[in-house]
């Protein structure tokens, strides 16, 4: 949806009622990710993690699906749920991690490790899905790697900061694909310390997306749902949070006493850390991808087909986790 487009749109118009209008009008239903916008997060029928919101996707009975998120996701919703209409308020939401993995270069790295298996971080396109073992998030990654043989041999694709989190924490060699994610890499270590000699007692809860120099000095280290129950969860009242800021809308609904700081960038704020790509839907573009019924995701049958293997073999091997209602992940609102 161009700029164009939104800047024509009725300044009066009253985009929640809208939205709602529509997304009944259409049988449709709005996922998104914590790093969406806080008017985003609370219009949404549901809000989680990539693991949540994958589930959501392959579960849902709705028509169409609207994906308040980045490409990667919403084709994930379209790969699990091919018979629905999947629409994304802007195609242009694309994700450095995903971009950090070429597939003409990764399918050559695998042909000249034919004996690895290959685990995918689902930040990734669909044509290196398809060409992945067991895809994974950062809720299930450590549980799935345990679960592989001992002298299984791994690449670990694209994000080299998760991969090599779990190769300390596990002590599991693997080979790593070198992607990284512009936003948690813009985390300064000097700046994270300087505010934590100034909140002694705030506990620093990180995405391991971030580089091992920040991930030192978390107290807790987990997906953004993790990370959410850990803020929510802690005696503590003022906590450190090292990963996209969109989050803290959560945070600040559920514990409204307590003080979440965004981890600094170097220049000693964290307004730097906002994801550009997530930053790309606005209520504005999601009204007007409800009412013309795009843009949409389509992909290749083929890449599709073999995607969804690795996105199913996950699923499966997920069942174990966090399978309990999420409170404060369902934001329904009629
Ligand atoms: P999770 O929400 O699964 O922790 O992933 C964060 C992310 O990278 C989204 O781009
Ligand atoms: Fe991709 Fe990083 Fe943005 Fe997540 S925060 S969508 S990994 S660029």
């Amino acid at each position: 949806m161009n700029m164009a487009a939104s800047a024509k749109l009725d300044p009066t118009l009253d985009l929640v009622t809208e939205i709602k209008r529509l997304k009944q009008e259409k049988n449709a239903v709005i996922l998104a990710h914590y790093y969406q916008a806080g008017d985003i997060q609370d219009i949404a029928d549901f809000v989680g993690d990539s693991l949540d919101l994958s589930r959501r996707a392959a579960e849902t009975d709705a028509d169409m699906i609207v994906f308040c998120g980045v490409r990667f996701m919403a084709e994930v919703a379209k790969i699990l749920s091919p018979d629905k209409k999947v629409i994304l308020p802007d195609l242009a939401a694309g994700c450095s991690l995903e971009d950090s993995c070429p597939p003409d270069e990764f399918r050559a790295f695998k042909a000249a490790n034919p004996d690895h298996m290959v685990l995918s971080y689902i930040n990734c396109s669909a044509d290196i899905k398809a060409m992945t073992d067991i895809i994974v998030t950062s809720s299930n990654a450590e549980h799935i790697v345990e679960g592989l043989a001992k002298d299984q041999k791994i690449i670990f694709a694209p994000d080299r900061h998760l991969g090599g989190y779990l190769s300390r924490k596990l002590g599991r060699d693997m080979l790593l694909w070198q992607g990284a994610c512009i936003v948690h890499e813009l985390f300064s270590e000097k700046e994270l310390i300087k505010l934590k000699a100034r909140h002694p007692d705030a506990p620093v809860a990180a995405h391991p997306e971030c580089p091992d120099q920040i991930v030192q000095h978390a107290d807790h280290v987990g997906s953004t749902s993790s990370i959410l129950e850990f803020a929510i969860n802690s005696p503590a009242d003022t906590l450190i949070i090292a990963t996209e800021p969109g989050i803290i809308h959560q945070m600040e609904k559920a514990a409204p006493n307590k003080t979440f700081i965004g981890a600094p960038g170097a220049d000693g704020n964290c307004s730097c850390n906002t994801c550009p790509y997530m930053a790309l839907n606005t209520m504005q573009k999601l009204y007007l991808c409800l009412q013309n019924g795009g843009p949409e995701i389509n992909l290749d049958e083929g890449t599709r087909v073999a995607a969804e293997k690795p996105l199913r073999r996950m699923l499966e091997l997920s069942t174990a986790i966090n399978q309990k209602p999420q409170t404060f992940a369902t934001t329904v609102k009629e």
